[in-house]
């Protein structure tokens, strides 16, 4: 009897595994000998894919939307700034294309929304953010609105539509980026890391909810990263910080887009609802 239940789930299994493999090799082969080409010379692990990169027009997200039009995909790139986005949009390809979209209006990530659908997205990166370092104390409420509309509400709002449009066409994949202080939270950042929190929960929410429809939905958390954003902080906080890392380093936006990447490629099929730490070892610590 359990011997016929296991070859019952063995064969189902193979049945899923061949199906999703035919699935992904019809849009994004995984010619990975290929790969290195580009878009611009070939075909990619990600040819025929479409994603949608938020914050893409600097730091962390662009590192992410240039890794995804490498790798073959086209992206959408967004970001409030409509010249400097259609400036960086010229510099990536014609797999780039820019959507201005400021993440606080709801009409523009209704606007958002509208294109995302329109293009089929099948991967979704929720990466824009802000980020301030504010004690407890001095944390107002408009910059507590900005955080959480900026982090979660936009955030919620654009995965909920483009989540309607993947479970249609079985098939997608959402990433957020979270940040490390949101599981171990270090001094004066308690409303930025509660966002982000949030945003964790919702990635295994959202996992649970729509892995039955062949979506898969993580989390990276990256530690501290080096963008012009961070840099701003000051490079003695950024070195303190990097301090704390046990790789004793800053990381790159490059590093994070590579745990983009993995978790979008169709080497990645089996894994829905955990946080890849981006942090040089800053949890487990020096
Ligand atoms: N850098 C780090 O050390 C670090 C560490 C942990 C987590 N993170 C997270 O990683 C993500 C990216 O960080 P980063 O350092 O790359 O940030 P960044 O350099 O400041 O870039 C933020 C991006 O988000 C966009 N953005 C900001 N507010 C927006 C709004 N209201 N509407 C639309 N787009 C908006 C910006 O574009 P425009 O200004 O053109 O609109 C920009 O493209 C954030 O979610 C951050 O919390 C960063």
């Amino acid at each position: 009897m359990g011997c016929k239940s296991s070859r019952h789930w063995i064969a189902k299994v193979d049945r899923i595994v061949n199906e999703e493999a035919g699935e992904l090799s019809r849009s994004c082969p995984p010619q990975l000998s290929r790969h290195r080409e580009g878009a611009e010379g070939g075909r990619g692990v990600l040819d025929g894919c479409n994603a949608l990169v938020t914050g893409s027009t600097r730091g962390i997200g662009k590192a992410i939307a240039e890794r995804l039009i490498l790798e073959g995909a086209s992206v959408i790139v967004t970001g409030r700034d409509d010249d400097a986005g259609h400036r960086l949009c010229q510099t990536m390809g014609p797999s780039a294309e820019f959507v201005s979209a400021d993440l606080r209006s709801k009409a523009d990530v209704a606007r958002l929304v509208a294109v995302a659908v329109a293009r089929n997205v099948d991967i979704l990166v929720n990466n824009a953010g802000v980020y301030r370092f504010t004690s407890t104390q001095a944390v107002t409420v408009d910059e507590f609105d900005l955080l959480v509309d900026t982090n979660l509400r936009a955030t919620f709002f654009l995965t909920q539509s483009v989540l309607e449009s993947m479970r249609e066409r079985r098939r997608g994949r959402v990433v957020n980026v979270t940040t490390t202080a949101a599981y171990r939270p270090n001094g004066d950042c308690s409303a930025y890391a509660a966002t982000k929190a949030a945003v964790a929960s919702l990635s295994k929410s959202w996992a649970a909810e729509y892995g039955r429809y062949g979506i898969l939905v993580n989390t990276v958390a990256p530690g501290v990263i080096y963008t012009d954003t961070a840099r701003s902080l000051g490079e003695d906080v950024l070195e303190e910080m990097a301090a704390r890392a046990s790789l004793r380093r800053i990381g790159t936006a490059e590093e994070v887009a590579s745990a983009v990447f993995f978790l979008v490629s169709p080497s990645c099929s089996y894994t829905s609802g955990i946080t890849l730490f981006v942090d040089g070892g800053m949890l487990v610590g020096v």
